[in-house]
């Protein structure tokens, strides 16, 4: 059975969800979509008010762990944001467009900047697990796009600066504003994070080829979500919470329950900094 929507259905949900969100009267600039372990980030946000995905037709059905997914619309400091709690895999269906209704319709609603995380294994001993890296670049390894079947010129989106180098640097001054507090809170690395699909873990051999190609991370997620937030004139700015070095550069066993054991220790630390990120943003 084909489930996608038409063109027609998918830009009705997309103007749908904008006005919802719209109604509400909450105006945010910037959408934070939570990956594994990020999940208390949420907590963190003032005055908030939560819309399950379900009431939202541009957002995906959720199946993992039987959450739904929810957004929370709320302040940080002086700006208002969106937090996404809850993304939809192109390893859950093979295709890369499972975000693309949800971050077109945050655009239409106003937001200028989205701010994306995910769980990654590392390809380097700078990065050990539990440390926190900022995207600069990615390598879609996967080949896929959200993009695919989209008509006009503007599908040929520009992949420079696809992570805006001036919110990395505002990241990194906001970071150094941690200093002196609990040591390494103000730590986080750079680097190039390469997608692949999934679900299955990578083997040694393809971590081999990624660290050859000049990539520090490794994920199944944010890829798809980039160039479709390029693609809708937002500005994006990821970052990776390393819960394991990857496939064949430890003796550890790779697993999802790992991930999420890692995540969850490593969440308070990364959580402080994302927040003091996004609270320090300048738009
Ligand atoms: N590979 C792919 N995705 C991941 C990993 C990994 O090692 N760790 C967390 N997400």
């Amino acid at each position: 059975m084909n489930t996608k929507p038409s063109p027609d259905a998918a830009t009705a949900a997309v103007e749908a969800t904008a006005a919802r969100l719209r109604a509400t009267g909450r105006r945010p600039a910037i959408a934070v979509l939570l990956g594994s372990g990020w999940g208390p980030f949420a907590d963190a946000v003032q005055d908030p008010l939560a819309i399950p995905y379900e009431e939202l037709p541009a957002f995906p059905v959720l199946q993992v762990g039987g959450h739904a997914g929810r957004v929370v619309l709320g302040r940080l400091g002086r700006h208002e944001v969106a937090v996404l709690a809850g993304r939809k895999h192109a390893y859950e269906t093979g295709t890369a467009d499972g975000m693309k209704a949800a971050v077109r319709s945050l655009a239409r609603a106003g937001v200028q900047v989205l701010v994306q995380t995910n769980a990654a294994g590392s390809l380097t001993l700078a990065l050990p697990p539990g440390s926190t890296m900022l995207i600069a670049d990615h390598l879609n390894l996967a080949q896929q796009s959200p993009l695919f079947g989209e008509p006009g010129d503007e599908r040929f989106v520009s992949m420079v600066n696809a992570y805006d180098a001036a919110l990395r640097e505002g990241a990194r001054a906001a970071l150094r504003g941690l200093q002196g507090q609990e040591p390494g809170l103000d730590a986080i690395g750079e680097g190039v994070y390469a997608w692949f699909m999934g679900p299955q873990f990578e083997t040694p051999a393809e971590i081999r080829m990624m660290q050859l190609l000049g990539a520090q991370a490794v994920g199944m997620s944010t890829v798809p979500e980039t160039i479709v937030a390029r693609h809708a004139g937002l500005r994006v700015l990821a970052v990776s919470l390393l819960t394991n070095m990857a496939a064949g550069l430890s003796d550890e066993k790779l697993s999802h329950a790992h991930t999420l054991a890692t995540a969850a220790a490593a969440s308070a630390r990364a959580v402080a900094q994302l927040t003091a990120i996004v609270r320090g943003m300048s738009l």
